[in-house]
């Protein structure tokens, strides 16, 4: 069947017109869906370094869904950015990898009362908008890093001892390390 030319151009129309839309909506989500990747990686990195997960809280954590969806994370309504991380009383073993210092967006993380081992991260100092940390009754090893003490959104310390630079925060947040039963050093906060 052969086109008109008045029937090709209009042919030629919503083509040009399909072709845009699919441009800009791929071009939007690129934007907002966590524009390069990044979180994804940063999560999917997390999960390489958790040794044990007998709950099997993770299993969602794969790449048929949405990481959105993945349990214990929660994502900001707009920009689809991870803002929490929710896995406390998980049973997860292994340590936390320095890729949680990629999930720019985060405001909450609450690992509290697992068995993570090995140093905090001092990648979690790269975290601008955290607001509140929970880290308390893991097995983590050597000091708080200082780094931490440049989080200037974390509010209200709890009691104790302050190291360092975070007592120099203006904003002190909710941070909970305390009850890591191999650190005799580590300061309650
Ligand atoms: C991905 O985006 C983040 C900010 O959301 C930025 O810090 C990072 O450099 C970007 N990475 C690449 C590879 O473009
Ligand atoms: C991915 O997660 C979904 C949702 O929890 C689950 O139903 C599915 O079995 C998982 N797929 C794999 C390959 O683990
Ligand atoms: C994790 O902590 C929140 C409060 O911070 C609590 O509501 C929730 O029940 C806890 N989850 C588990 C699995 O204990
Ligand atoms: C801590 O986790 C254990 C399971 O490992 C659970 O039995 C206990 O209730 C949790 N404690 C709190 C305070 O959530
Ligand atoms: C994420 O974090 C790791 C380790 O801190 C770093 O090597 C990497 O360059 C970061 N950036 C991205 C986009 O993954
Ligand atoms: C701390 O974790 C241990 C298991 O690792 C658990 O038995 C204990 O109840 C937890 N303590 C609190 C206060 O949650
Ligand atoms: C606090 O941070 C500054 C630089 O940001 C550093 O020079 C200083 O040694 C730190 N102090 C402590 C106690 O970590």
């Amino acid at each position: 069947m052969r086109m008109s030319p008045t029937n090709l151009c209009l042919f030629r129309i919503h083509a040009i017109l399909l072709l845009l839309l699919m441009l800009f909506s791929s071009f939007s989500s690129n934007v907002n869906v966590n524009r390069n990747g990044t979180d994804q990686l940063a999560l999917l990195q997390f999960k390489a370094k958790i040794t044990t997960d007998p709950l099997g809280v993770l299993n969602s954590w794969n790449d048929t869904i949405n990481l959105c969806q993945w349990y214990g994370v929660t994502c900001g309504r707009r920009h689809l950015r991870v803002t929490k991380l929710v896995l406390n009383s998980s049973q997860l073993s292994g340590s936390i990898s320095p890729h949680i210092g990629n999930l720019s967006f985060l405001r909450l993380l609450n690992l509290n009362n697992n068995s993570f081992s090995d140093e905090i991260p001092s990648e979690i100092g790269h975290l601008r908008r955290l607001e509140t940390l929970y880290l308390a009754n893991n097995s983590f090893s050597g000091e708080i890093p200082s780094e931490i003490g440049h989080l200037s959104r974390l509010k209200n310390s709890i009691s104790g001892e302050i190291p360092g630079n975070i007592s120099s925060c203006t904003n002190l947040a909710i941070i909970n390390i305390q009850n890591n039963h191999r650190v005799d050093s580590l300061p309650l906060i």
